[in-house]
Formats: C-alpha cells, sequence, structure tokens
C-alpha cells in the first residue's frame, strides 16, 4: 500500500523526495500506462495548488489524452496547439504563469490560471508530454520545472 508522505525541506529537496518516491513506484515495471497513472496520482496528490496532473501521449499524428487526474480534460491536441501542443512542437517545456496570456491556450478546467508542461522525447522520438495545471497564478517557477523534468525522465527511464 501506498502511503503518501509529506514533501518537505527546500523546493529542490521537495522535489527529490518526490523524484525518490517516482522512482519507488515505477521500480521494475515498464508498462507506460500504469506508470503513467501511477505518476499522475502520486503528483497531483504532493503537490498544492494543483488541479490537474496528468499525460497526453502522441499517437503519430496529435497528443491524446492519457492517465491523469483532475477533471475530465479535452481528448486530443493537435501539435502546435495550446501549451501542450507547444510543448511537443518546440520540444521545451512550457512554464505559463498567466493561461489567460498565452495565446491558443486550450481551457479544459476553467479554473486553470498557471500551467507547466514538459515534453516527453525518446530520443528524437516525441512520446507526449507531462502536463500540471493549477488554479493560482505563476504557481510554477524554475524549480517545479526542473524537478517536473527529473521526474519525467523517470517515467522515460522505465520504458527502456
Ligand atoms: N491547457 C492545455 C490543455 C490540456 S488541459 O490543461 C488538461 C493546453 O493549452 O494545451
Amino acid at each position: 500500500m501506498f502511503t503518501s508522505s509529506t514533501l518537505s525541506g527546500s523546493k529542490p529537496e521537495q522535489y527529490a523526495q518526490l523524484l525518490a518516491q517516482a522512482r519507488a513506484l515505477m521500480h521494475g515495471e515498464r508498462d507506460r500506462i500504469a506508470n503513467a497513472a501511477n505518476l499522475s496520482a502520486l503528483i497531483y496528490h504532493s503537490l498544492a495548488e494543483v488541479n490537474w496532473a496528468g499525460f497526453y501521449f502522441f499517437d503519430g499524428k496529435e497528443l491524446v489524452v492519457g492517465p491523469f487526474q483532475g477533471l475530465p480534460a479535452c481528448i486530443r491536441i493537435p501539435l502546435g496547439k495550446g501549451v501542450c501542443g507547444a510543448a511537443a512542437s518546440s520540444g521545451h517545456s512550457q512554464c505559463i504563469d498567466d493561461v489567460d496570456a498565452f495565446p491558443g491556450h486550450i481551457p479544459c478546467d476553467s479554473a486553470s490560471r498557471s500551467e507547466l508542461v514538459v515534453p516527453l522525447f525518446d530520443g528524437s522520438t516525441l512520446i507526449g508530454v507531462l502536463d500540471l495545471d493549477s488554479p493560482s497564478l505563476a504557481r510554477f517557477d524554475a524549480e517545479d520545472q526542473a524537478g517536473m523534468e527529473a521526474i519525467a525522465q523517470a517515467w522515460l527511464d522505465a520504458l527502456q
């Protein structure tokens, strides 16, 4: 049984603890759906002020919603559209302080105010994105981005 433990210390220390929990959850498991489902739940229940946490997978044409926690979300996102599509097509994480100021933002939960999206690449192959939404403006900063990029890499490593 998994018991979520409270993260403590500085934000980088908290992300180090979260990364260790993520690695432990995925240990010995390569199934991407299973690991994405557990990671979504871990992130959603560990981080404050997060109203959506989950994955979109690239099906060869567009992004399709995968395992997540939060309200039901839009199912398909074309590359280059929205924050998720921007992360996927640019290959760079998108840390958006105010989603209403992001051209083409796709609102799924109307409560969302800021967003962090990390692209998932296996080498040069696009796998999908890891997406976090917050009801607070500017919820995510560079430390959150680095922390989530490390967790995303752990998920990618588990596929191998
Ligand atoms: N806001 C995202 C869409 C996905 S939801 O936030 C879950 C976007 O603009 O790509």
